[in-house]
C-alpha cells in the first residue's frame, strides 16, 4: 500500500473506532507510595476460567513503566457521573490523585465513587503496535449498581436500554 492509502486507512480507523461505544475506567498502580492512574477506554474481559481482562496501553504511558515493576493494577469502572474523574486521569503527571478520594484495596489504588473494580496481578505484557496490552488475573472485586460512563463519538455518556414494548 502507499502512503497516501496508509493515511486514509488510519484516518478512518480512527472513525471506525468512535463509532465503538466503550467503557471508561482509571487504571491504577502504585509507584511507590504514590498512587498513579491513567484514563482508558481499551479494556475487556478476556478469559472467565481463569477470570481475567486486557487493557491496551501506549507504549509511552507512566502507568504501564509503574506496571512493568510492580506487576500488578486496579481497573476502576468509572461510573456516569465520573467524565471530570475520566478527565483529570487523561492528563500526564505524578499528581493526578490530588484532591481525589480513594483507598487501598489489594494494594491497590481504589477510586471512591466508581461503578465498579477489579484488582489483578500482572499475567503477561503482549506487544501491539505502539501499544503494549496488559493481561490481569482478577484477584478482587468490587461491585455497585451504578450506571457506568462510556464514550462514544468522542463524547461521554451512558447506556440506555430501548424501551420495551408491552
Ligand atoms: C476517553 C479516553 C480514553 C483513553 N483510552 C486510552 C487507552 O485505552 N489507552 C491508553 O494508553 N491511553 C488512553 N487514553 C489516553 C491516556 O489517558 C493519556 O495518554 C494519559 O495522559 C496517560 O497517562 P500516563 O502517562 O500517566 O499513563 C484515553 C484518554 C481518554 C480521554
Amino acid at each position: 500500500m502507499n502512503e497516501t492509502v496508509l493515511d486514509q486507512v488510519a484516518l478512518e480507523f480512527r472513525e471506525v473506532m468512535a463509532k465503538v461505544c466503550t467503557p471508561v475506567a482509571v487504571i491504577t498502580a502504585f509507584d511507590d507510595q504514590r498512587p498513579h492512574g491513567t484514563t482508558v477506554s481499551a479494556f475487556t474481559s478476556l478469559s472467565m476460567g481463569p477470570p481475567m481482562i486486557l487493557v491496551s496501553l501506549d507504549r509511552g504511558s507512566d502507568l504501564l513503566a509503574i506496571i512493568r515493576r510492580t506487576g500488578r493494577f486496579g481497573v476502576n469502572v468509572l461510573a456516569h457521573d465520573q467524565a471530570d474523574v475520566a478527565m483529570r486521569f487523561a492528563r500526564k503527571g505524578a499528581d493526578k490523585f490530588d484532591g481525589v478520594d480513594w483507598s487501598d484495596s489489594a494494594q491497590l489504588p481504589r477510586l471512591d465513587g466508581a461503578a465498579g473494580w477489579l484488582g489483578c496481578t500482572t499475567a503477561s505484557l503482549v506487544d501491539g503496535g505502539d501499544h503494549v496490552v496488559a493481561l490481569g488475573n482478577i484477584v478482587e472485586t468490587g461491585v455497585t449498581s451504578t450506571a457506568p460512563l462510556t464514550y462514544h463519538d468522542r463524547v461521554f455518556g451512558t447506556h440506555r436500554a430501548f424501551e420495551v414494548a408491552r
